[in-house]
């Protein structure tokens, strides 16, 4: 039996983005805000995690579907955003009949980090009481509940607007973030009221019915910087930099050399092997897996893909849904588009491109060249201005290329199209026909050259002055 679920509050419109787009699909370092607490509570083993939408529903609900395929991640509407118990209670039903500990986060809080959510379950599970808090100090607590105690024991959380000047001295605040156990959770919210300054139905209310019930109410302290929730663009840009100087952090001590990691955005879950050397202004993203001992030039983008061992990216190369193997040398300035596969020892050069198209062991494009729909054997020699015509204005067509062939510079492979093991094509060639193995292939006009002729114009020029 599963002792851990959660629910991630989302609901909310966040007026001060100025945006049409709900703010917790505001992207911090290449993903949306709820990811961050969605990926700390699968990373806690929590079973189902129920994310309550209100503003946008359908729109941040397909978003985050996608972002965590195959996970139990469900979610609750809240059609109208009336108070934080109000918005943890429209999950009740996505929870009936689980019996464990829910966790409760926000949506628009993404710095928490999994060591200070496990700190709250040691906690909670240590106290045996039903519910567990993390507080934090701000430097300016307006705004936040505040928690009451008598004698070291918590008694309730009061709200900023509902509290007392003497209440408002309080510096120790609630995060909003909780362990409670279930039953207890759904009979206190139950009993919640919104007769208070704000006419809302709040979460904190839960607080002061534990403490009645004569039961402890355990709580963790976080910095606030963790806890703090994302507002505007301006906290938004903020929060970003701190997941980039965590995670940066965290390559650094694991072995990975970073030139200037203010300039290095790498997201979260990206893996890097030791040894490897990332120059200014580089950006590797979504689901891609580094190799060691790679050195990756400046400007180099890489999205969604796999590189080699021993690689060396030149400046500005860039990798969408590509896959490369060891020893490749890239760049600078290509582009491999999806469905690029490379083996061991593929050298591209600049201005190459690739799309849907598999290099074998060792072959080479070096300069200018496109590679669209094509399978290319091992150790082939792309010449410079080398184009497969893949398309011919409806269809894609597949062009393959044997071992060994030797391809002239400047030459078109009009799709469907192949050239057989060994084979050459002489430069300048418009390949419309099959080359059979260790063929000489040619198609082009044959040379006029007219002795003197360049003279005898010139002497004309000049005869005419
Ligand atoms: C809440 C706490 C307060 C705490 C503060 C920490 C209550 C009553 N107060 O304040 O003690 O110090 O968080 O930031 O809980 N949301 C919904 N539906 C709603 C209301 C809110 O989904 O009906 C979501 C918001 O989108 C947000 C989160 O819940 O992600 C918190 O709401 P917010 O209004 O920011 O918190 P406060 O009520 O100000
Ligand atoms: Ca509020």
């Amino acid at each position: 039996m599963n002792k851990l679920s959660a629910i991630v509050l989302a609901a909310g419109k966040g007026t001060r983005m100025k945006s049409e787009r709900a703010k917790v699909l505001h992207p911090a370092l290449g993903k949306p805000l709820a990811c961050y607490p969605l990926l700390r509570a699968f990373e806690l083993g929590a079973d189902p995690v129920v994310t309550v939408v209100g503003h946008q529903a359908d729109i941040v609900e397909r978003e985050l579907t996608a972002r965590f395929p195959g996970k139990p991640l469900a979610f609750a509407i809240q059609a109208s955003q009336l108070g934080t118990a109000h918005a943890v209670r429209a999950a009740e039903e996505k929870l009936k009949g689980f019996s464990g500990d829910v966790l409760i986060l926000y949506g628009d809080v993404p710095l928490l980090r999994r060591e200070t959510l496990q700190a709250l379950i040691d906690a909670h599970r240590a106290s045996h009481g039903p519910l567990t808090l993390i507080t934090f100090k701000p430097a300016d607590p307006t705004g936040y509940g505040r928690l009451v105690r008598e004698g070291g024991r918590v008694t309730k959380i009061v709200e900023h607007k509902d509290a007392t000047n003497d209440q408002r001295a309080i510096e120790e605040c609630n995060a909003g973030i909780y362990l409670a156990e279930a039953s207890f959770l759904w009979e206190s919210l139950a009993q919640v009221k919104n007769d208070n300054a704000q006419g809302e139905f709040y979460l904190t209310d839960i607080v002061a019915a534990a403490a009645k019930a004569g039961a402890q109410v355990a709580t963790v302290e976080a910095s606030p910087e963790e806890v703090a929730g994302v507002n505007d663009r301006k906290e938004l840009a903020a929060a970003a930099k701190v997941l980039q100087a965590r995670i940066n952090t965290a390559h650094m001590i694991a072995g990975v050399s970073i030139a200037d990691p203010h300039t290095a955005y790498i997201d979260e879950g990206v893996e890097i092997g030791a040894d490897t050397e990332i120059g200014p202004n580089v950006m590797l993203l979504g689901n891609t897996k580094i190799g060691r001992g790679v050195s990756i030039g400046m400007g180099c983008v890489i999205t969604d893909s796999f590189v080699g061992d021993g690689s060396a990216l030149r400046p500005y190369t860039i990798l969408e849904d590509a896959k490369t193997g060891a020893r490749n040398q890239l760049g600078p300035f290509s582009r491999l588009r999806p469905g690029t596969e490379l083996a061991e020892d593929v050298h591209l050069g600049n201005f190459v491109e690739t799309k849907k198209t598999k290099l074998g062991k060792g072959s080479k494009a070096n300069h200018l060249t496109y590679l669209g729909d094509a399978t290319i054997g091992a150790g082939c020699n792309i010449g410079a201005g080398t184009i497969t015509c893949n398309y011919d204005g409806v269809h894609k067509h597949p062009t393959t290329l044997g071992d060994g062939v030797f391809i002239g510079s400047d030459t078109q492979l009009v799709a469907p199209v192949s050239v057989g093991d060994g084979a050459y094509v002489g430069a300048g060639s418009t390949i419309v026909q099959d080359v059979p193995n260790d063929a000489l292939a040619l198609s082009r006009s044959a040379q006029v050259t007219k002795a003197g002729w360049a003279a005898k114009k010139r002497a004309a020029q000049k005869a005419k002055k």
